[in-house]
């Protein structure tokens, strides 16, 4: 039965961190996956999730099932932190959220969503986009189209974008990134979210909100700008958002999916049904993540903590952005590599090629996307010189 299946490659995202544990080279950088690193190349626990742990550990009763929506106590505060304290859609009960494995099982519920019950509509992700987003809703059997977001000399392409969205038949999924654009890391400004909620109105596109790193590209309400506008504005939203990376708790898996509907009346049935999405999928939520994510935003001190350590992990971040610029400039790359310090969140479209990747790699165990994406949380004041020095020689420097 099995003899004829072919061994496929691994994911070329998730591979890399195999692949940079294997290297011997004392000096490697990792630039590969997104997670946050700090000044020694870990990824700490934070401390309010220390804390938040042991008092789970103290006051846990039960680890019995917590229902196919998660805990009602972990939608409580994530609704507020997506959509805002005092938001319209709140107070109309037009927002429900189902706890979900991390911000990828957030994505499959709305794939699944999408392949049941709007079967007939197409799906458009910016060219560049996360690669999984690709995966999901392939797998979810929903077609997928693209519009671009990039130019040639690596700007972000918003003419391009907002002409292919005014193409896209009435009624598709359009794919947006809240925040820290995975894998560009080019941000819409507030005036262009305007623009982009005119042609989404006119056109009754049905926008998907990736939301996978609320905090870490300029805060936590103002990443939040373009998802607040769109729910309060259109009747129908769906929103993917994740905890995983904001709380630090990657392994926990810690996703949210928020569906926003015209009414209360019809969010309670598009909520049934991705109750039925979830129950299919892996029935319940893993528990954890979801459990220190509401008890920190369930205490002030805990919260004032937490919101320090990411405060201390954006700002370090976009620090180092402005630092790789200045280290770049004795090879008079930095006009070259500007957009590192403009670009927001843990990624960077540096512009490297695919070869010029490769080399750096092969000759420095420099890992980082085959794209061109580095994962700037893998700088260090300590690898700045290295990885300059790298990118100069890779360049012809
Ligand atoms: C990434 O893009 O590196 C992260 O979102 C991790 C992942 O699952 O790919």
């Amino acid at each position: 039965m099995f003899e004829h299946i072919e061994r496929v490659p691994g994911d070329a995202i998730l591979g890399l961190i195999e692949a940079f544990k294997k290297d011997t080279n004392p000096q490697k950088v990792d630039l590969g996956v997104g997670v946050y690193r700090d000044a020694e190349g870990n990824t700490p626990v934070m401390r309010a999730v220390k804390e938040a742990e042991a008092r789970l550990l103290k006051n846990e009763t039960t680890k019995t099932y917590i229902g196919s929506h998660g805990a009602p106590a972990y939608g409580e505060v994530v609704l507020p932190m997506v959509l805002g304290e005092n938001s319209p859609v709140l107070d109309a009960n037009r927002a429900s959220a189902t706890q979900s494995p991390g911000g990828t099982g957030a994505l499959r519920l709305a794939a699944d969503f999408i392949a049941t019950q709007l079967p007939d509509k197409g799906i458009w992700v910016s060219d560049p986009t996360w690669p999984n987003h690709h995966g999901i809703f392939t797998a979810a059997g929903i077609a997928l189209h693209k519009y671009p977001y990039v130019d040639a000399d690596n700007r972000l392409d918003f003419d391009g974008m907002l002409a292919a969205l005014k193409q896209i038949p009435e009624g598709d999924v359009v794919v947006l990134h809240a925040c820290c654009h995975n894998p560009t890391g080019f941000d819409l400004s507030k005036e262009q979210w305007h623009t982009v909620l005119e042609v989404v109105r006119e056109r009754h596109l049905l926008p998907l909100i990736d939301f996978a790193y609320q905090g870490f590209g300029e805060g936590l309400d103002e990443d939040a700008y373009g998802v607040r506008l769109m729910a309060e504005e259109l009747d129908e939203v769906i929103i993917t958002s994740s905890c995983s990376k904001n709380f630090g708790i990657y392994c926990e898996r810690t996703g949210c999916l928020i569906m926003v509907a015209k009414n209360s009346e019809q969010m309670e049935n598009i909520r049934s049904q991705i109750a039925i999405a979830a129950r299919e999928n892996y029935s319940n939520p893993p528990a954890h993540g979801g459990a220190i994510v509401s008890d920190i935003l369930h205490d002030d001190e805990l919260t004032a903590v937490w919101h320090e350590e990411l405060t201390e992990m954006r700002d370090r971040i976009n620090t180092l952005r402005r630092d790789f610029v200045e280290a770049l400039k004795p090879y008079g790359l930095d006009d070259k590599y500007a957009c590192v310090a403009e670009q927001r969140g843990m990624f960077s479209y540096t512009g490297l090629t695919p070869e010029q990747v490769d080399r750096l790699r092969d000759e420095f165990g420099i890992y980082m996307v085959r794209s061109g994406r580095a994962n700037v949380a893998g700088f260090s004041h300590e690898n700045l010189p290295y990885l300059a020095k790298a990118i100069a020689t890779v360049n012809g420097k």
